[in-house]
């Protein structure tokens, strides 16, 4: 199979197109024929070495996908042959940037016949991450208002729409470039992070949602009221110290569901949650979707067209 993948840790030039052995379904997983593969935030630090420096070289990034199932290994019984199938690698895993992967059925799930497989691809691991953190961990009410950090990126972007649908206000932060897209994905009040500082700029918030690190992590401290909670997917694998005590500080734990992914899917057919605005490659132009998304200043998703 063609994939893309790199040899040793470096920079976006790292990144190269070309032959890989091709993967086997092993019992309990199916093998998909990959037909759209999405590009995260976490790749291009694993291309990086950002994260535990990886030995098992060439290797391929990649960490959610949608394609077609083209075998099941022994004992799958829940999916078939011809099924269109989307998912988010297991922990550990990744191998997304090609024609094909093996994975475990029970993390994978049906895709909706009216998802394209780019929509798919792109909803996983963001949707995925979203409804951990803005369901699962911040238990989001009806009626609070959440504050999310970096509207315009990829978690932010579904996050924004799932609080909505839940019935929050919004506020998030983006450039000026994309107040209207921010606002098109359903945000009541925008914030110019360049023009303003946002830790005086907010205030009273529920919940916040903090998506993009560095030193935007005390602004999701600073804008809530006192019992407020914040979580945090961009600060390390902990959940970072607040500076003030009377707020608590979550760090979702993303893990790999079925049930997470149906979803995901039920969300995007009944229109409560759209795919993110899509700018489309092929595997071949890695390279350039990787210096694109660590510049990260671009809007919704990177997506691979594989087939
Ligand atoms: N399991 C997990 O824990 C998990 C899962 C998924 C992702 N993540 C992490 O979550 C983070 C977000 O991932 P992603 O793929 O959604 O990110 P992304 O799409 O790469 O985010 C890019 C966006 O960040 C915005 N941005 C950059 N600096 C900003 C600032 N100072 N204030 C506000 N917005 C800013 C940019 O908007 P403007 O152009 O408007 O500046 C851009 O749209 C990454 O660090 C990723 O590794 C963790």
């Amino acid at each position: 199979m063609k994939a893309a993948f790199f040899r040793k840790h470096g920079g976006p030039e790292a990144m190269e197109y070309g032959d890989y052995k091709d993967p086997v379904a092993a019992p309990g997983q199916v093998l998909v024929d990959i037909h759209a593969a999405s590009v995260n935030g976490a790749d291009w630090k694993v291309r990086k070495g950002s994260y535990a420096p990886i030995t098992d070289l060439p290797y391929i990034p990649g960490r959610d996908f949608s394609g077609v199932v083209s075998a099941v290994g022994e004992g799958v019984t829940d999916l078939k042959v011809g099924d269109e199938v989307f998912g988010v690698c297991d922990v550990g895993q990744e191998q997304a940037y090609a024609e094909k992967i093996a994975i475990k059925a029970s993390i994978v799930a049906k895709k909706p016949a009216g998802l394209s497989h780019a929509d798919a691809a792109a909803l996983s691991l963001i949707g995925l991450t979203a409804l951990v953190s803005v369901e699962d961990t911040l238990k989001l009410k009806r009626g609070e208002t959440i504050f999310i950090s970096g509207g315009a990126g990829g978690v932010a972007s579904y996050a924004v729409q799932l609080a909505k649908h839940i019935g929050a206000r919004v506020i998030t932060s983006a450039s000026k470039g994309n107040h209207d897209y921010v606002r098109s994905l359903g945000a009541d009040e925008v914030v110019d992070y360049n023009a303003v500082d946002v830790a005086k700029a907010v205030s009273g918030c529920d919940a916040a949602f903090d998506t993009v690190g560095g030193n935007v992590t005390q602004q999701a401290f600073a804008v809530l009221k006192s019992g407020g909670r914040a979580a945090f997917i961009s600060s390390g694998a902990k959940a970072p110290e607040p500076e003030r005590k009377d707020v608590r500080s979550l760090r979702p734990q993303v893990g790999r569901t079925r049930s997470h992914l149906e979803r995901i899917a039920a969300l995007a057919v009944s229109g409560a949650v759209k795919p993110p605005e899509i700018k489309l490659f092929s595997l071949a132009q890695a390279a350039e979707a990787h210096r694109i998304s660590e510049g990260r200043h671009f809007r919704g998703k990177l997506v691979f067209k594989v087939r």
